[in-house]
Formats: structure tokens, sequence, C-alpha cells
């Protein structure tokens, strides 16, 4: 079964965000660097089609660098569009995004009027923290629940520099399957919208068909049968072999399938498992082609 979550409030965003688009420069949209092309918002790219656009691939301490660089390579190479990874929490980001915003719209020897940008996100990506990080205060609300609204904001991130904060968040739609379950992953999902061991059996599947990243799990868990024996197993024998080096058993040596589930989520999530993107820019668009085939 695949996700979905159409939480209510999207379509009060989606108007936000339209009303101001007309009035802004160009648009920040902050992705999930672990998770770039299903973190994305498939209706931001039509509503913003003529803004120039910065992505930010935020939470780049938590996704694999050699790909990182692949999506940064991959968003670069359109048009209009600069691409820069950071981690919310870093000092400098306010550095960093002015001058790739610059890059894109740049001033006129001072007679310009402040830069107007309009920062976007979905639930979770971290566009709080980031902003956070960037005023230097704590005035953008974080929070643990994804989808909470609020209204928007003006924040002065320089003089000529106005980033625009539109309330709640624009999701309209999950498109592709594998992005449901990359999203559920991550954590941008609302917990009463997933079944946790479909989305860690998806997880280790994907994980498991990676060398590098079978071998991250097998590290993290203490799994050390040979390569040979790795080969054949599915993701429902890694579960299991998870739930026991955990000792996640129930009464009469039942597996406790659930409790593994949310280990194997949360290690995902914290970045115990080490630094994994969940997909590549080639991945992605044939995943999208595949659903628009479907
Ligand atoms: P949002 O506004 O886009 O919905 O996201 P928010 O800033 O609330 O961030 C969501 C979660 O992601 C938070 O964790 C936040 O700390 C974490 N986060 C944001 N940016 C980064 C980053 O660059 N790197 C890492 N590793 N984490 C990041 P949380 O567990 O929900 O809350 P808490 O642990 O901060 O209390």
């Amino acid at each position: 079964m695949a996700i979905q979550w159409f939480p209510g409030h999207m379509n009060k965003a989606k108007k936000a965000i339209i009303d101001r688009m007309k009035s802004v420069d160009m648009v920040i949209e902050v992705l999930d660097a672990r998770l770039p092309g299903s973190s994305a918002n498939p209706l931001l790219e039509s509503i913003s089609a003529r803004k120039p656009k910065l992505k930010i691939l935020n939470k780049r301490d938590l996704a694999d660098d050699a790909r990182t660089q692949l999506w940064l390579d991959y968003y670069n190479s359109q048009f209009q569009t600069q691409s820069i990874a950071l981690d919310a929490s870093e000092r400098g980001n306010v550095t960093k995004v002015i001058q790739a915003s610059r890059q894109l719209v740049p001033s006129r020897n001072g007679l310009d009027k402040p830069l107007r940008v309009l920062i976007c996100g979905i639930p979770n990506v971290g566009k709080s923290t980031l902003i956070n990080s960037m005023i230097g205060k704590k005035s953008a609300k974080t929070g643990n629940e994804p989808g909470i609204t609020k209204a928007e904001q003006r924040l002065f991130l320089a003089d000529d520099f106005w980033l625009y904060d539109t309330p709640g968040m624009l999701w309209p739609k999950i498109i592709v399957p594998e992005g449901g379950y990359n999203l559920a992953a991550s954590g941008a999902v609302g917990r009463n919208a997933l079944d946790e061991e479909e989305v860690s059996l998806e997880l280790i599947k994907y994980l498991s068909k990676h060398k590098h990243y079978r071998d991250l799990l097998a590290a993290r868990y203490k799994i050390d049968e040979d390569d040979a024996e790795l080969d054949t197993w599915r993701e429902e024998t890694w579960l299991e072999t998870i739930a026991r080096r955990r000792g996640t058993i129930l009464g009469g040596g039942r597996i406790d399938y659930q409790k593994a589930s949310e280990i194997v989520l949360t290690d995902f999530r914290s970045g115990y498992m080490g630094k994994i993107t969940l997909e590549l820019p080639n991945e992605w668009l044939k995943w999208l082609a595949d659903a628009r085939v479907a």
C-alpha cells in the first residue's frame, strides 16, 4: 500500500504562496538532502515557473556527500537555478544564502530595491531551523509534528534582502510511490498516516540493494554474515535479524516487528546508520516517468 497524506490546510498555503509569488524576485525551496526529489513540492514548480530558484539541500550532515554533489550538479544545470547544500544548524548560512541568491539576481550598482525572496518547503525539511539559524534567534517556530501552520513573516536577512515565509505548507499529492516511502522514512509524514513496518521494510529494501548502504546497515546491527549470504536476504530477513540482534522479542519468542521497525526508522532519521541519501537524480526521474506511465 502506497503512502497517502493530505493534510487539510494545504490549500490555504497554496493560495498564500500564489499571492506572495507575484511580488518576489526569486524563490528559495528548502529540500531534504536525503530525498531531494521526493521532498520537492510538485506544485511549486508550476507556481514559480518564471522565478529564479535557489534549491537548498538541507540536512547535508545526514546525506551521502557524493550523492549530494550529483543533486547539486543536476539542479545547477537547470535554467535560472542555483543549488547549495547546508546543515541548518551551522554558522555562516546567511552569507551562503545571500551570495547564492545574488548570483541568481545580481544587484545593479546598489540602485536596486531590496531583494524580495519567498522561502518554501514541505514539512520537516528544516525550513524553520534554517530560518532561525539565519536570523540568529528563535522566532521561527520549530516542532516535531509535520504540518504546523504559522502566520506569514517578513524577515530582514540584510538591509537589501527580505525573506518572506508563508503560513502553512504546500503539499498537494505524493505522485511517486517511492517518494511516499522516502518521505515517510525521513519523518515528513504524520505518524498516523503510515505503517512503520511497511516503511522500514521499503527502507531496508533500498539500502540492502546498494552495497555501501548494505554495509552500513550490517555494521549498525552487527550483522556479520558474508556477502554471498547477504545477497540472498530479503528485507523481511533483515528486519527479523535486526529484531533478534536488538532483542525485540515478545512472549513465546514471537518477533516484535513494530518495535524493530521503529528502531530502524529512528536510526535512519538520526543518522545513526551513517550518511545516506535515498534517491539519485536518475532514479527520481525514472520513478516519475514510471508513475506517469502507470
Ligand atoms: P520544518 O520547519 O521544515 O517543518 O522543519 P524543522 O525546522 O522543524 O526541522 C525538522 C527537524 O529536522 C527538527 O528535528 C530539526 O532539528 C531537524 N533539522 C533541521 N535542519 C537540520 C539539519 O540541517 N541537519 C539535521 N541533522 N537536522 C536538521 P526534530 O527532531 O523534529 O526536533 P529537534 O530535535 O530539533 O527538537
